[in-house]
């Protein structure tokens, strides 16, 4: 196959930062993507409606002239967020809010500490119809790293879909198989995104050759069998899966740092990755159900009608960006990848 064209997809999970850096980012995502979630985990987390519109606007007067683009905000769920709040994020366009376990990633200090305190909101947000995004890891430092979301299924979103049976619930970035297992084995009102670099790397990848900042991510990669079990759920053709990049700026100094920042920076070259993973599963005929069509189905909205064009025709993915006063490292920088993406006219 050389060349497939799709309806054009959206990214369902996506960090674009604030200020002179969405000049960097916003353009890469407007370039593939015509819609993206957009995460609200900034230095001061967006946790009123008005503060998310506000940011909306600053996201797209970053938008190039010649592209559409819309970004769908969200909430950051934090233990005082009002019950009242819910209501109004719905009338104003909001499509969600994110639940980060506090500390179990970055900028989530003011995260929720318990998920019981949350229960009025949960409650809100069922009635209003507003969609809950949940990072699915237990922040216990008992338990091992790479077992944080496993546990989380167990202590904490098998009980609270008990108590929410009408909430619709998306578990980010998934990285386990026992977290395909379970997407797949509820009856409705679950679904999951998937990154590119979980689909396309194992945890081999932050070892190889020394330690590499650039491969850290969290939920931190996992083994083999894990990757394969993700793959096998995006290109399944399973309504329930479909893409979100979590591309997840930093400047360059800061993930080259002691104490790396967790994020990969994937956006500017999403959807050869994503071509790359389905390619290689044989599957590049269920590309498009995962990235343009289950998405939409889950949050109840149309399908785009712009296309987007891939193309086998390498290149070489960038060095780097400028970013702010400093520089953002893409990962696979400086290697080559198979497909090109372009959106047709
Ligand atoms: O690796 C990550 N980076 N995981 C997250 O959950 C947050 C994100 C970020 O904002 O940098
Ligand atoms: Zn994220």
């Amino acid at each position: 196959m050389e060349t497939l064209d799709l309806i054009q997809p959206d990214d369902w999970h996506l960090h674009v930062r604030d200020g002179d850096f969405l000049k960097t980012v916003v353009p890469h995502t407007a370039e593939q993507f015509a819609r993206a979630v957009i995460m609200p985990n900034l230095k001061v987390p967006l946790t009123q409606t008005q503060d998310a519109l506000a940011y909306k606007e600053r996201i797209l007067s970053n938008v190039p002239k010649h592209l559409s683009f819309e970004p769908l905000m969200t909430l950051y769920l934090t233990d005082h967020l009002k019950p009242s709040e819910i209501a109004v994020a719905k009338e104003q366009g909001i499509v969600a809010l994110k639940l980060y376990p506090a500390g179990a990633t970055t900028h989530s200090d003011l995260g929720v500490t318990d998920i019981k305190r949350i229960y009025p909101v949960l409650d809100a947000m069922q009635r209003h119809g507003l969609l809950l995004l949940v990072h699915g890891e237990v922040t216990d430092p008992s338990v091992d790293i790479f077992d944080r979301e496993a546990v989380f299924i167990d202590r904490h979103l098998e009980p609270l879909r008990k108590d929410f049976p009408a909430l619709k619930i998306v578990f980010e970035h998934i990285t386990t198989q026992q977290a395909c297992e379970y997407v797949k084995s509820a009856d409705q009102g679950l679904a999951a995104t998937l990154t590119a670099h979980h689909l396309l790397l194992n945890r081999n990848a932050i070892f190889k050759g020394g330690l590499r900042p650039h491969y850290y991510c969290l939920p931190v990669l996992k083994r083999e069998t894990h990757r394969m079990a993700l793959l096998e759920a995006a290109t399944s053709g399973d309504e329930r899966f479909f893409l979100g990049t979590d591309s997840a700026p930093h400047l360059a100094t800061l993930k080259e740092h002691a104490s790396a920042c967790a994020g990969c920076y994937t956006a500017s070259v999403a959807m050869s990755l994503y071509a790359s993973a389905f390619e290689a599963a044989g599957r590049m005929d269920q590309l498009e159900r995962f990235a343009s069509l289950n998405g939409p189905a889950f949050y109840g909205l149309e399908k785009n009608t712009q296309r987007l064009r891939l193309q086998k025709q390498s290149f070489e993915v960038q060095v780097e960006y400028p970013f702010g006063e400093g520089a953002l490292k893409p990962l696979f920088a400086g290697e080559t990848l198979e497909w090109s993406a372009h959106l047709m006219a």
